[in-house]
């Protein structure tokens, strides 16, 4: 399952990844909003909290420019958010952070380059090896802060 939440600013765009998502049947949980106004860090903690849970497999959020989600869904333990603007970002996020949520900005990039962002990102497998070790050297500054 994909999670996925955005602000009113991300709106629009979140209605059309899901659409792109659900054609492909995959399954949704979309934690808001609908349209209104209303706090990203809100949105972000509960994509994250059913990501870090184990609850979804990942997590998809959209603001205006995707960096107040990733702030965010990033100080929760166990989540590694990626803020997204192109493909090669959102392909070696995956290889070598091992990101398990994709943050991208409605107000900065366009739909298309959105889509081609969510499938590579949903799609590319990390690559373990070296990078675990560095992924576990995150996890240590996670705990080194409890
Ligand atoms: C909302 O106006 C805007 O601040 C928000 O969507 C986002 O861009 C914050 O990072």
């Amino acid at each position: 399952m994909i999670a996925i939440g955005s602000d009113h600013a991300g709106y629009n765009l979140k209605t059309e990844i899901i659409e792109q998502l659900k054609a492909k049947n995959m399954v949704i949980l979309d934690v808001g909003c609908n349209g209104e106004s209303c706090d990203y860090p809100d949105i972000a903690a509960e994509v994250a909290k059913n990501v870090a849970e184990g609850k979804c497999e990942k997590g998809i959020l959209i603001c205006g420019t995707g960096v107040g989600m990733s702030i965010a869904a990033n100080k929760v333990n166990g989540i590694r958010a990626a803020l997204c603007g192109d493909y090669f970002t959102a392909k070696y996020t995956r290889m070598h952070n091992d990101s398990n949520i994709l943050c991208m900005g409605a107000r900065t990039i366009g739909p298309g380059t959105a889509a081609e962002i969510v499938d590579v990102f949903l799609d590319t497998e990390f690559e373990g090896g070296r990078h675990q070790r560095r992924i576990d050297k995150i996890k240590d500054i996670e705990n080194s802060n409890k």
